[in-house]
């Protein structure tokens, strides 16, 4: 039913297109699930809709590749004329996508980079190396690992396997960490310390919870006086990961006076409370206002068949795709309101009152 509604909803916008009414533009949202993606589907659409778009707007459906591989496919079929595509996965997408090549429909990439497709002409994102580098250096600069003793305790949490920026965050972070992992400043008592071993399924809080509860019985975290760790600092990729780990943590009865350093990314409002409360101590604000604003311009140049702005590029094994970042500014409690509130990104009622738990 959603298939022929879609078809209906495109053609209707081509048809009328020639009449002087709106082109469809096709946006594909990974979820709903975190916050982050519903703030940025409907910035977006309200950008398109300004600069006088149909916009159709889909979410993936629990995290679930081929539903959102399906409703790119639909728009392609019914004639929506730029896609907008942050991919669940960004291997996905490389078959469907010749369709659109076919057919000559530019896809931006968003925020997440669809590899090895010819059709993606354009990637609109934050520096996602610099992002990890961020994470890490806040770590290096509180435990002040260049002049104190140590050694330090660390975990390390990354997002799903099938997202492109967990390996550009990682690697930023690990430019920053690995000297002092190498020289034993940093320990990783569970021992995993590649990506793959941290990863954290569709970067869901439940999934970051159930393994720092496993990390804790296994390490010994904060436990049992005889056999007690202290975990000093637990690099989080995200905000929906280090939520996870702050739940666990609580759960387990682990010290607040002696809570973990504990990283994030995005600055959703349970974060930012939770950084008002001592429960997270750093985030990443990634404006998704001016993300929306930079695709909104995109999307108007391809339609008119020019090339959007670009600073930079970015190979997708397939070509060097012409790329853009915004800026990310990393947050701590001292400039919660002048990066979120004072920028009118949140009302102070969206990040005030009491932590979660
Ligand atoms: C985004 C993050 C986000 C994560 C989970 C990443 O690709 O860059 O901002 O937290 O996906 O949705």
């Amino acid at each position: 039913m959603k298939k022929y509604l879609l078809a209906l909803f495109c053609l209707m916008g081509m048809l009328t297109a020639t009449a002087g009414e709106p082109l469809a533009i096709g946006v594909s949202m990974p979820s709903k699930v975190l916050p982050r993606w519903t703030h940025d589907g409907e910035n977006l659409k309200a950008a398109l809709e300004k600069d006088g778009f149909k916009v159709r707007l889909l979410f993936g459906l629990n995290n679930n590749v081929s539903n959102q591989v399906n409703d790119v496919e639909n728009m392609i079929d019914a004639g929506c004329r730029v896609l907008v595509i942050a991919p669940i996965d960004g291997l996905a997408f490389t078959e469907v996508l010749r369709k659109a090549e076919e057919h000559g429909i530019p896809v931006i990439a968003y925020d997440r980079m669809i590899m090895n497709s010819a059709a993606v002409a354009y990637y609109a994102s934050f520096d996602s190396t610099q992002v990890g580098a961020m994470q890490a250096q806040f770590i290096k600069e509180k435990l002040d690992l260049d002049n104190a003793a140590g050694p330090f305790n660390l975990e390390i949490f990354t997002g799903d396997a099938g997202d492109p920026n967990v390996k550009l965050l990682f690697d930023g972070a690990m430019s920053v960490l690995k000297p002092y992992l190498d020289a034993g400043k940093l320990r990783i008592l569970s021992e995993q310390r590649e990506r793959e071993q941290c990863y954290t399924k569709g970067w869901l809080s439940e999934a970051a919870q159930a393994r720092m509860e496993g990390l804790i019985s296994s390490v010994g975290y904060g436990q049992v006086k005889w056999r007690s760790e202290k975990l000093d600092a637990v690099l989080c990729q995200n905000d929906t990961t280090a939520n996870g780990v702050t739940d666990a943590l609580l759960a387990g009865g682990y010290p607040a006076e002696n809570f973990p350093l504990i990283t994030g990314q995005d600055c959703d409002t349970l974060s930012v409370v939770n950084m008002r409360h001592g429960l997270q101590a750093m985030s990443v604000f990634k404006d998704t206002r001016a993300l929306a604003a930079q695709v909104a311009l995109a999307v108007k140049a391809l339609v008119a068949g020019e090339a959007p702005v670009s600073t930079t590029t970015y190979h997708n094994g397939k070509k060097a795709v012409p790329a853009q970042w915004c800026d990310a500014v990393a947050v701590t409690p001292d400039n919660i309101d002048a990066a979120l509130v004072k920028s009118g990104y949140y009302q102070p009622a969206d990040v005030a009152g009491d932590a979660k738990k």
